[in-house]
């Protein structure tokens, strides 16, 4: 099997991170990997935010939590969050953004760096409390949030899961 195939078959969302820094020269390889996904039309009307402050990372969390009234919920302290933001008047928005968001968890993979999708954001982007915290990341006003990747080292191991998706084939 290429290495690229046992990289899409072997990856598996991490919810447990350690408290390790993942290089500065992987963290732009990841971001390179987000900027060459597909996007309708060529449009890459997304923005990607690197979020490296651990304490920024949780004070959303805590506002998430208090939006959503899921106590504990503490988005599993990753160590950076990278947050694929796109126009919310962009008719390929959430599309473009979902192959960013597996482009990033590939890559970081593909480095040993652990990842999940965190959907919290989604439907409560402007909310004031939300939104303060999006602007004070430099995230635009007219952007919405479909997902964020939570990355870090993973603190746990996981087997490849089985797949049960449905294949047809027409010959
Ligand atoms: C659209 C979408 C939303 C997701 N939201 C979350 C989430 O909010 N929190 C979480 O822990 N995992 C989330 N996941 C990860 C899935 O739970 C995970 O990919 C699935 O259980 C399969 O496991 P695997 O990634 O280890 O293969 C999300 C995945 C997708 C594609």
């Amino acid at each position: 099997m290429n290495e690229t195939l046992n990289t899409i078959l072997t990856r598996r969302s991490t919810r447990k991170f350690l408290n390790k820094e993942i290089p500065e020269e992987d963290l732009q390889q990841i971001i390179q990997a987000a900027l060459h996904a597909p996007s309708g039309m060529g449009r890459q009307s997304w923005q990607f935010t690197l979020v490296k402050n651990r304490e920024k990372i949780q004070t959303l969390a805590a506002a998430i939590e208090r939006i959503l009234g899921r106590p504990g919920y503490d988005m599993y302290r990753p160590q950076v969050l990278l947050i694929p933001s796109n126009k919310k008047e962009s008719p390929y928005g959430r599309e473009d953004d979902a192959c960013a968001l597996e482009n990033i968890f590939l890559a970081a993979h593909s480095m040993g760096i652990g990842s999940v999708w965190i959907n919290q954001l989604q439907g409560i982007c402007d909310q004031p409390e939300i939104r303060e915290i999006l602007t004070s990341f430099g995230i635009p006003e007219d952007h919405v949030i479909y997902g964020m990747a939570a990355l870090g080292y993973a603190g746990d191991e996981k087997a490849p899961k089985e797949r049960i998706g449905k294949v047809v084939v027409v010959e």
